[in-house]
């Protein structure tokens, strides 16, 4: 499939293969589970209208940061009565937005969001859902970057700064759930399992001290296969997750996002020129960092392919973007069969945090996507001209 797309679309541009996607969410529903839990897709992964949509079709709900991803949820199709919002620093709006909606639950990370929330709600005469994000102060033993449940760390509230008693007893606010979710990437399952038993610890105490605690929200951070990682063991995850929610009768929320969409998404590109620096063979590729930023920002090392390529002789290249930047680099020293300008290479598992976290730096146009199952597909966001560039300037 992604051969004939290059015959038809420029590159650079993303694809995600439906099918995939398919395949996570039903392995996901068949891991046997035996207590009451239900999917939300972290939209962050993947804002793309379709990809939510998609979501939405299966009977999936939106973990959103932000009121544009709460936007994009809702104009995707998915009812403010399944997403829940988070975000370390929300702002005004984001909040008043997240109330008018009317959206299942809004998890507090800083106690100071109670206030607006309390007095808008009472402004607008509604009853809002909200739940608190605990920071359990465990590392996830993943990239620091996007390590998020340690002391120390932005996310969430520390259980002893919470005076639940007083949050407990607002009128227009309702303490629905606890929240947790201590970071993404997580190869080691015991990390996750901790993080949830402090949760079930924390809603059981407040249960014997006459607390109503519905939902508890475990967050997403399921690994994907990458160079130096390997996938969850969802075998003994499911396992020992079943054990401890044996005795309990919580509404369980997972917002996954990398594991839904990562392996289904393909950034494929062109050799723009190669050249010798040293002793160094450097291919030039036509995307850059603007397009995938992962490999500079996390110094990830992503999965790389040749399109099509008989050379039997294999030789190693630093494949370099086209931003001016010396860091705008994909793979250092990898071993290639011998390139040629013009050839195609596809960067693969990049359907999370690929597209995402593009942006527009050197002026670059944000790059076509598009969703295929076998030999169908369809265009899903179209490149940005060079007059969406301009877009909201005034000169
Ligand atoms: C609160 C919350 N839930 C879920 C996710 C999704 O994480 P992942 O893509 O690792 O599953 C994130 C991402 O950082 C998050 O911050």
């Amino acid at each position: 499939m992604i051969e004939d797309l290059t015959k038809t679309y420029e590159t650079p541009f993303y694809c995600y293969d439906q099918k995939i996607i398919q395949g996570k969410i039903d392995f996901l529903k068949s891991l046997n589970l035996n207590f009451n839990y239900s999917l939300y897709f972290s939209v962050k992964a993947n804002p793309n209208l379709a990809i939510i949509n998609f979501f939405k079709q299966n009977n999936i709900g939106a973990t959103v940061v932000s009121s544009g991803e709460l936007f994009k949820a809702i104009r995707a199709g998915i009812n403010p009565s399944n997403i829940v919002i988070n975000g370390s620093s929300k702002n005004e709006f984001d909040l008043k937005y997240a109330i008018t909606q009317k959206i299942n639950c809004i998890n507090i990370e800083n106690i100071q969001e109670i206030d607006l929330i309390e007095s808008y709600s009472k402004e607008k005469n509604l009853k809002t859902n909200f739940g608190v994000r605990i920071n359990p102060g465990i590392d996830a033993q993943t990239i620091d970057k996007i390590s998020t449940g340690k002391t120390g760390d932005k996310f969430g509230i520390e259980i002893e700064q919470i005076d639940f008693e007083k949050l407990a007893k607002l009128n227009y606010s309702n303490l629905k759930a606890l929240s947790i979710h201590i970071g993404s990437q997580i190869t080691n399952y015991n990390k996750l399992i901790e993080s949830y038993i402090a949760l079930i610890d924390l809603a059981n105490n407040l249960k014997n001290k006459g607390f109503e605690i519905e939902t508890l929200n475990f967050g997403g951070g399921f690994s994907i296969p990458e160079e130096g990682y390997k996938s969850l063991d969802f075998k003994m995850w499911a396992e020992e997750l079943n054990k401890i929610m044996k005795n309990n009768n919580y509404k369980i929320i997972f917002e996954p996002g990398r594991f839904l969409v990562a392996e289904s998404g393909s950034l494929v590109t062109k050799v723009n020129y190669i050249k010798k620096s040293g002793s160094k063979n450097i291919a030039l590729l036509d995307s850059s960092f603007s397009e995938y930023i992962r490999p500079a920002f996390y110094n990830i090392n992503p999965m790389v392919e040749v399109l099509k390529n008989n050379s039997q002789n294999k030789i190693k290249y630093d494949l370099a973007g086209g931003v001016c930047e010396t860091s705008d680099f994909f793979l250092r020293d990898v071993e290639l069969p011998i390139l040629e300008v013009g050839e195609f290479l596809i960067f693969k598992n990049v359907g999370a945090y690929g597209s995402s976290m593009s942006s527009t730096y050197n002026s670059r146009p944000r790059p076509l996507e598009i969703l295929f199952k076998n030999n169908d597909h369809r265009v899903i966001r179209s490149k940005d001209t060079l007059e969406d560039l301009c877009n909201n300037e005034i000169m």
